[in-house]
């Protein structure tokens, strides 16, 4: 579940940990606290970084391109039944190389072009490298699902070690959230009896809501100008950069 704008590697996350016997790295739960504690804190440098993008652009254009960041730790649970899916051993080890989304940020724009305008700052950004970009807004998937995917890779200085730590960033307008969040109630209602309708129902929706952001976009360049225009174009984020 993403959550807005809270520190998720708290004291109470470790206790329910360790109080959950049926835990799936129980054998190695200390390094496991160690890993998510360094995703938590890969967390919060791509987070600050978006914030200060934000702070840079509404000083400099009196607007801010992100209306809000939503932030979450992928659960043990989840993470357990993900390295099955991929056969890879129910390990700690085996989390960092085979798993791209245990850290994850969700960034809400206002228009489309500052999507990809905060895409374009972010992975400019010295200490970041780019794992994967997928366009799902110039290519949808299937069902309607519309949203700008990057693995990013960020240094954090710990102690005594430095770890390049991958996180999830998606990036979308809050049409395109709000569409994504009552698609992601239809995964979990298995009881259903016209599931097929309903697709097709939220399929057209989403085009409704695309058509709708491009409009948008354009009433919002008629207002303040083109002021915050990506340079590359979108199609430039597809695949690796
Ligand atoms: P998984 O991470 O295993 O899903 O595979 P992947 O890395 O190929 O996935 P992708 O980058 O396409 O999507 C990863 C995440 O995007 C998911 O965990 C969801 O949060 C979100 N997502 C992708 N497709 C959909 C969709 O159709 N509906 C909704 N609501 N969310 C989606
Ligand atoms: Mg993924």
């Amino acid at each position: 579940m993403y959550e807005t704008n809270t520190t998720h590697f708290d004291k109470k996350f470790i206790d329910e940990l360790s109080a959950d016997t049926g835990h799936p790295f129980i054998n190695d739960i200390t390094s496991f606290e160690e890993l998510m504690m360094m995703y938590s804190c890969a967390i919060k440098e791509v987070q600050t970084k978006l914030e200060v993008l934000n702070m840079d652009f509404g000083v400099r254009y009196r607007r801010n391109p992100i209306e809000f960041i939503k932030t979450r730790l992928k659960r043990p649970d989840s993470i357990a039944k993900k390295l099955k899916q991929k056969g890879c051993p129910i390990t700690v080890s085996a989390i960092g190389p085979n798993l791209n989304d245990v850290a994850g940020i969700r960034v809400i724009c206002s228009f489309i072009d500052d999507i990809y305008a905060v895409a374009e700052q972010l992975i400019g950004q010295d200490d970041i490298t780019l794992i994967e970009a997928k366009d799902y807004i110039s290519h949808p998937k299937e069902n309607g699902y519309r949203s700008l995917h990057l693995i990013v890779q960020v240094p954090v200085f710990f102690a005594d070690y430095t770890r390049d730590m991958n996180v999830e960033v998606q990036i979308r307008t809050i049409a395109m959230d709000f569409w994504a969040s009552l698609d992601h109630k239809l995964k979990y209602k298995h009881s259903l009896s016209n599931p097929e309708e309903i697709s097709k129902e939220l399929k057209e929706c989403a085009e409704s809501i695309a058509v709708n952001d491009e409009r948008m976009q354009l009433i919002k360049n008629k207002i303040y100008g083109e002021s915050i225009q990506p340079k590359k174009k979108r199609e430039d984020f597809e695949g690796k950069l």
